[in-house]
Order: structure tokens, then C-alpha cells, then sequence
């Protein structure tokens, strides 16, 4: 177990590296029992990559799609085509769409190949830094000593290092803070039991698994002061999307006294979107639902609903932390002091 907790040992996953002819990317769909890589060398193995959850988290999958557009101008292939198949990978987290609006400016602007090649490095290397800035803004919310919980994974693996909601949570267990943290499972694709505790214990960070339905109960304990998630989508009011799950431990949460704080960049921002009503929410087959590794755990002819994010209504977060600051009680208003500014 490693005792002396820094940021610095704290950060010791990069799950998407750039080869300079190739995005190689730690396919998290086999994590923890197997650590394999994936080298994607064309734009489709990219799409591909990101649809089917071998690399996701917000952050990331924006950070690999601006990757498949440089991987299109490297082949001399068509990037409206590119960028217009990596835009139709996932509809929730708005990262993806804006790390591709971001590449389509500097094309219209001329860019070649090297220079996208560029663009791409600084996306990945300003959403790093963001999550080190961020993780010292959301500690700083925290009394020494707490308890806090997350959900789903938010972590080196969901982004270009160190993690959103998991950089908060790396920070404060460096500054003493916090003393443990409760990972809820997130079912259906465990991206809580499979991935967030291969990464805090591989961190050697006091954890315990706790199942998704086991949320409430733990908070009558008073063992969580905050509950620390990361977003999909950040709408102009402060309505969240995030994995499902997230919407009801908000309100078990405010039910409880226990505090709620929202961490994400502000490429997960969206001044767009007007509110919550308006986030398209991913709806994934429902066989996700219907077996478990892989193995039919539920009868046949049974049927399943799966939509894998839902909305938290900005009345319910206490903090949203962006690398911009903290917007305390969000609200239309909060928003635009930081966002429209
Ligand atoms: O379906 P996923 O695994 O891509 O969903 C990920 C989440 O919901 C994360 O909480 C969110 O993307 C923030 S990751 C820093």
C-alpha cells in the first residue's frame, strides 16, 4: 500500500497515447482481468473504439476523436467524412463535439496535417492540466478527514490523466482530506467496480465497492460528507448529465445532508443547451443489461431499457467544478458569469 500520498504518485495511467502514426488505447472494456492495447491506425478504428466503450469518459473520447481526425488528414482521406462518423460515435458527452468543433475551426483555417497533429496534443495537454487545477479546487471544498463517494469512473482512464471527479478525490487524499472513499459498482457495465477501483488501488487510496442500491444506506451512516461526479454534458443552467445512477444519489444525497459536487472541464460545458431537457441521452442495447460478463443472467424473451445517462437538475448540485473556478448553487446566472464571460 503506498502510504505517502502526492499528486504526483497519484498519476500513473495515460490510457490514450499518440504514436505518431497511430492512437494506441488501453481497451477498457477487458480492464482489470486483462491490460491490452489497441493500436487504431485509421479514423473508422477510432469511431469504432469509441462506440463500443474501449475508450470512454468525456474527456477522453473527445481527446481520441480529435486523434481519428488527425489519423483521416495523415491518409489524405475526406475530414467532413471523419469528423462527421466521430460527431455520430456517442450523443451524450459534449466533449466529443466540441474537441471535433475545435479540429473543424483550425481545418477551415487551413491547418495540414501537422498542424492538426499539433491541435490534437494541445487538446489532450490542456485537459491534464485542467484535471491537476481542478483537483485542488474541489479538495479545497473538503473538511480533513471525510468520507466521500463517486460513481461511474472519472479517472486517468475517462481522461488525458489524473481524472475529473477521481482528481478531486486524488488531491484531497494528498492533503489529507479525504480518508476514504465508496465507489458505487455502476451497473450495467461496472465502470465503478472494474475501473475506478483498479485505479485507486493500483493508487493505493483507502477504497470500498459498494453496490449501486447500497448508496442510501451508507449515507445514513454519516459516513459520506460529499458525493464527487463527473458530467457528460453541462447545460447553460447548471443541469448535469452524467451516468445513470447519478440523478438518484443527488436527491439520497440532499435527502441525507450530504453534500454534492459536480467536477468537469469546461469542454463539457455547454452554453447551448438550455437545460437538462434538452441533453440527448445515450440509449445502449439492452443485452448490456441482460447478462453480466458476458454470461445471460436474465430469461430469455425478457425485455430491458437501458438508457446508460440521466439529467441531475442543478437545484440538487452544491459545487460545480470547472478549471475556470467553483460555481457554487448553480445557476443560470453563475453559469454565464463564468461561461459567457
Ligand atoms: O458511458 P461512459 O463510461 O463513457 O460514461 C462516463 C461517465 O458518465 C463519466 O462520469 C463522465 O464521462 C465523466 S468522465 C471524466
Amino acid at each position: 500500500m503506498n502510504l505517502t500520498h502526492t499528486s504526483a504518485t497519484h498519476d500513473t495511467i495515460r490510457a490514450v497515447q499518440w504514436h505518431g502514426d497511430y492512437l494506441r488505447l488501453l481497451d477498457q472494456r477487458l480492464l482489470p482481468a486483462e491490460e491490452q492495447w489497441i493500436d487504431c491506425r485509421d479514423t473508422d478504428a477510432v469511431t469504432h473504439a469509441i462506440k463500443d466503450l474501449a475508450v470512454r469518459g468525456a474527456p477522453a473520447i473527445g481527446i481520441a476523436a480529435a486523434w481519428g481526425v488527425v489519423l483521416a488528414a495523415k491518409r489524405g482521406q475526406p475530414l467532413d467524412h471523419a469528423l462527421a462518423q466521430l460527431r455520430a460515435a456517442r450523443p451524450t458527452a459534449v466533449n466529443l463535439m466540441w474537441a471535433l468543433d475545435r479540429m473543424k475551426s483550425r481545418i477551415a483555417a487551413g491547418a495540414d496535417a501537422a498542424a492538426l497533429e499539433r491541435e490534437a496534443q494541445v487538446i489532450q495537454e490542456e485537459d491534464l492540466a485542467a484535471n491537476h487545477h481542478m483537483g485542488e479546487l474541489g479538495a479545497a471544498l473538503i473538511a480533513p478527514g471525510s468520507g466521500v463517494m463517486t460513481h461511474c469512473n472519472t479517472g486517468s482512464l475517462a481522461t488525458s490523466g489524473y481524472g475529473t471527479a477521481l482528481g478531486v478525490i486524488r488531491a484531497g487524499v494528498a492533503a489529507g482530506r479525504i480518508a476514504q472513499v465508496y465507489a458505487g459498482e455502476t451497473r450495467p457495465w461496472q465502470q465503478g467496480a472494474r475501473l475506478t477501483m483498479w485505479e485507486l488501488v493500483r493508487d493505493g487510496i483507502p477504497a470500498k465497492l459498494i453496490a449501486d442500491s447500497a448508496a442510501s444506506h451508507l449515507m445514513t451512516s454519516g459516513a459520506v460528507k460529499w458525493v464527487i461526479v463527473g458530467a457528460d454534458r453541462i447545460a447553460a443552467n447548471g443541469d448535469t448529465a452524467n451516468k445513470i445512477g447519478t440523478y438518484q444519489l443527488a436527491i439520497a444525497a440532499r435527502y441525507h445532508g450530504v453534500k454534492f459536487m459536480v467536477v468537469a472541464p469546461s469542454s463539457t460545458v455547454d452554453m447551448a443547451t438550455a437545460s437538462g431537457e434538452d441533453i440527448d441521452i445515450e440509449l445502449r442495447d439492452p443485452a448490456e443489461l441482460l447478462s453480466v460478463a458476458g454470461r445471460r443472467t436474465v430469461v430469455e424473451g425478457a425485455e430491458a431499457w437501458n438508457p446508460v445517462f440521466d439529467v441531475t437538475p442543478a437545484s440538487l448540485i452544491d459545487a460545480i467544478v470547472t478549471e475556470r473556478g467553483v460555481i457554487e448553487q448553480p445557476s443560470v446566472e453563475r453559469m454565464r458569469a463564468v461561461f459567457d464571460a
